[in-house]
């Protein structure tokens, strides 16, 4: 269900400060509004209109009132922005910019497992993460964001199975913390799953009285060495509630330590090193790889040329009724 979309190209240096005058510049001429996950480059970041999690840029894309969306982040979320706005135009910087863990449910393999458990007599409903294909969430009852997984799940009736896709650690998670037994799909994010419980052990040894901060995509031994669990917006607003200087390891994709600093430069942040799963050594490997395409560059020319854009498909309009309802209801 891809869409067909130029690769990108290389291009040569040019000055940051010169591309991010040029950006402001076609951002008024172009009647553009540009959105930033937490994820992507700071500087890119600091330009943004708006910056956020998942949830909140899923919000913050029905309240735009320009023509255009630029969209900083992967493609599912820019997907969303253009379902929730189908009348407005959506750029991406990259249009290669995916996520390991919306590629890990595939919506024909989640429409024969659902069919399966149909056949078996089996009353579920199904809960996406909003790290899916439209064309997953199409075939879903809920999207939740780490932001508001809590609060959905409880509205689904206690005799209902609840079917969670795609991530199973954040499904773990999320099982625990409302009690209620899921069927877990067995996906996981490339950048959380590959955190070193040694390093982080030698990280709080070597800090002593920091405090351990953790998305929930990260694996059962991380979340049990952390002091604080939440996904990215909630782990900004737990950094800025603690006043004291604190020392926070924090282990999520590296890049959010920009907002936390920002937010909190009162603390010092330690990303929480990775390890590799090939040869075992510990690396600096916990930036995402798709959050990373995008570039001042290429924000420039999304805006300068038009494209790539995420162009309305059919089965867009099913994954609308189930964001609205997840999302702004
Ligand atoms: P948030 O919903 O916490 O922003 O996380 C998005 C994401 O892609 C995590 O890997
Ligand atoms: Fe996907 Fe993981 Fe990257 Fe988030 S950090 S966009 S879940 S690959």
């Amino acid at each position: 269900m891809s869409q067909p979309f130029a690769a990108d190209t290389e291009t040569d240096y040019e000055d940051p400060l010169d591309l991010m005058d040029e950006i402001d510049q076609l951002r008024r001429e172009k009647d553009a509004t540009i959105l930033a996950h937490f994820y992507v480059d700071g500087e890119i970041q600091d330009i943004a209109d708006f910056t956020g999690d998942s949830l909140k840029l899923a919000r913050d894309a029905t309240r735009v009132t320009t023509s255009t969306i630029v969209f900083c982040g992967v493609h599912f979320m820019g997907e969303s922005a253009k379902i929730m706005n189908p009348e407005k135009t959506v750029l991406i910087p990259d249009p290669l910019a995916g996520c390991s863990l919306a590629e890990s449910c595939q919506a024909d393999e989640l429409k024969a497992f659902q069919d399966g458990l149909r056949a078996d007599g089996r009353r579920f409903e199904t809960v996406a993460y909003i790290n899916t294909s439209a064309a997953v969430k199409s075939l879903c009852d809920w999207i939740v964001t780490s932001g508001n997984a809590q609060e959905i799940i409880d509205r689904i009736p206690a005799d209902r199975e609840i079917l969670f896709v795609p991530d199973r650690h954040l499904g773990r998670y999320l099982s625990e913390v409302t009690g209620r037994p899921m069927i877990l799909w067995p996906g996981s994010c490339m950048v959380h799953e590959i955190f070193s419980v040694q390093d982080l052990l030698r990280a709080r040894r070597s800090n002593p009285g920091s405090q351990v901060i953790a998305h929930p995509e990260c694996p059962q031994n991380i979340l049990e060495l952390s002091d604080f669990v939440g996904g990215t917006e909630k782990m900004r607003r737990h950094v800025m509630s603690t006043a004291e200087p604190t020392t926070f390891l924090v282990a999520t994709e590296a890049t959010m330590i920009h907002a936390l600093q920002k937010s909190a430069p009162q603390h010092t942040f330690i990303p929480v090193p990775g390890i590799m799963t090939s040869s075992g050594e510990t690396c600096a490997c916990n930036r995402c790889p798709h959050m990373e395409r995008n570039t001042l560059q290429k924000v420039r020319n999304c805006l300068r040329d038009g494209q790539p854009e995420i162009v309305w498909q059919d089965y867009y309009e099913a994954a609308r009724a189930v964001l609205e309802k997840s999302l702004l209801q």
